[in-house]
């Protein structure tokens, strides 16, 4: 009886949607607890790929619920859209989704305002999504939002209405800023009624019922820990916090609860938007990365920046969240090279250290690495540990030793069947 929490440690895509599935079939429950759209969760099931961004990545398994937890922020219209892709494949969703009952709703207004925010910042914007993330927890916080409860009280309409008017004097400040709202609008509307037709439960009782009858449950993060909204790499993050303890306030489950922390990161590391990235390859290896990783964002298709694994990054990750085993994914995709390197040390302001600065941005931070004999071989239809060559098990040793965490799983593939145990 736990909750398992699962989630990325570097600035998001390391394949979070892809190991949730294999694993969900030895849960009872996969939950969602923080972000939104912003997140794009690939799934490839016997060659067919399927993008989820607020369905939990269980939903493929059956006898397993889907919590859409209070912790993440939903809109309608984009979950019709993901439902009617299910439907497309003939997946049966129904008997399988739940919404937490105080998530929070994202307006049409709230996307808009996260586009006028983004064009006015120019050079300095965050790269943003645009799914209306930002607007919408400044909502919560600011104790305006509405949430999926209200949905079915009466005077729903009414909230909109004053929320839509808060929202469009607040974009007077961006009179260059040109929108219309009309068609967004209907398929919000739209979205709202179907939304009725989904279970709405308290995340907490329902969570809380489930842990007393000694059920186990698996926490599903979404960006990674460097986008968390305290300690990422402030401001170019996200308006949630990605960490483990974000699975409590995200599920409503007290950290008593809290089993295994997976934490998942790529053999090399990717970023996509703007902000630091101090491992970040300019040259035609980062280029063979983006290719040979198809390294382009999920939701919004944007090429992702990549660049060489960061150990201190990695280790500061698996500090804050507590991680205690790992997956590594996309190992194949350096299948090729003929050296592979880690960042293993920042060297900034005239010392060489193993911890992050407090403004990764603002510093000049150059790297030390660490080289790593390729090998040489296509690793996709290797099932065991042992039959890895000597050169992948050695970087995958030193992964394990300097991150001082177990390996307990090693992806080499999209494909749900391309996995390695240990
Ligand atoms: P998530 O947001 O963490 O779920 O990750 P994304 O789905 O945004 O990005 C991961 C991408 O890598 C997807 O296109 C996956 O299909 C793909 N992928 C996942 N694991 C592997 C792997 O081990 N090897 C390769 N080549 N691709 C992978
Ligand atoms: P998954 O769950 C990668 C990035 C955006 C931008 C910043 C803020 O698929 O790993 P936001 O829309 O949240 O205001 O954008 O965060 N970002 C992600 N990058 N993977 C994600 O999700 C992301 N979600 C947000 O690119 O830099
Ligand atoms: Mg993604």
């Amino acid at each position: 009886m736990a909750v398992d929490v699962l989630l990325g440690l570097q600035w998001g895509d390391e394949g979070k949607g892809k190991i949730v599935d294999y694993l969900a079939p030895s849960y009872q429950c996969v939950a969602r607890f923080q972000g939104g759209p912003n997140a794009g969760h690939t799934l490839v099931i016997n060659g067919k790929k399927t993008v989820l961004h607020t369905i939990p990545s269980g939903i493929f398994h059956d006898d397993i619920s889907n919590l859409i937890g209070n912790g993440v922020v939903i809109d309608p219209s984009t979950l019709m859209k993901e439902i009617a892709t299910l439907e497309a494949i003939d997946l049966e969703w129904k008997s399988k989704l739940l919404i937490a009952q105080k998530a929070h709703l994202i307006l049409p207004t709230h996307k808009v305002l996260d586009a006028a925010s983004e064009a006015a910042k120019g050079k300095a914007k965050i790269g943003s999504t645009l799914k209306g993330i930002g607007p919408t927890y400044m909502d919560k916080t600011g104790r305006n939002g509405l949430r999926i409860g209200d949905v079915h009280l009466s005077g729903f309409k009414e909230k909109y209405e004053a929320l839509k008017a808060k929202h469009l004097r607040l974009l007077k400040q961006y009179p260059d800023f040109e929108f219309s709202l009309e068609e967004e609008e209907a398929k919000w509307w739209e979205g709202i009624e179907g939304l009725k037709s989904i279970p709405v439960v308290d995340s907490a009782y329902y969570l809380g019922g489930l842990l007393a009858e000694g059920k186990n449950i698996l926490a599903e993060g979404a960006q990674g820990s460097m986008l968390d909204i305290d300690f990422g790499t402030y401001p170019f993050v996200t308006s949630s916090n990605t960490t483990t303890s974000s699975a409590c306030k995200g599920l409503g489950i007290p950290p008593s609860a809290i089993g295994e922390v997976i934490g998942i990161t790529k053999a090399y590391c990717t970023r996509v938007g703007s902000g630091p990235f101090p491992t970040e390859l300019f040259d035609d290896t980062g280029e063979e990365l983006r290719k040979v990783g198809k390294e382009f964002g999920a939701t919004t298709g944007r090429p992702r920046r990549c660049g060489w694994i960061d150990i201190p990054q990695l280790n500061y990750a698996i500090m804050i969240n507590g991680v205690t085993q790992l997956v590594i994914t996309k190992i194949d995709v350096m299948d090729s090279f003929d050296e592979v390197q880690a960042g293993v040390k920042y060297k900034y302001n005239g010392s060489s250290t193993a911890q992050l600065p407090f403004d990764m941005e603002g510093v000049e931070i150059e790297i030390e690495h660490q080289v790593f004999k390729g090998w040489k071989q296509a690793l996709n239809s290797i099932s065991n540990y042992q039959d890895l060559p000597g050169e992948a098990k050695e970087y995958l040793s030193f992964l394990e030793d300097t991150l001082k965490t177990p390996v307990k799983f090693v992806s080499t593939g999209p494909d749900r069947k391309d996995l390695i145990i240990r």
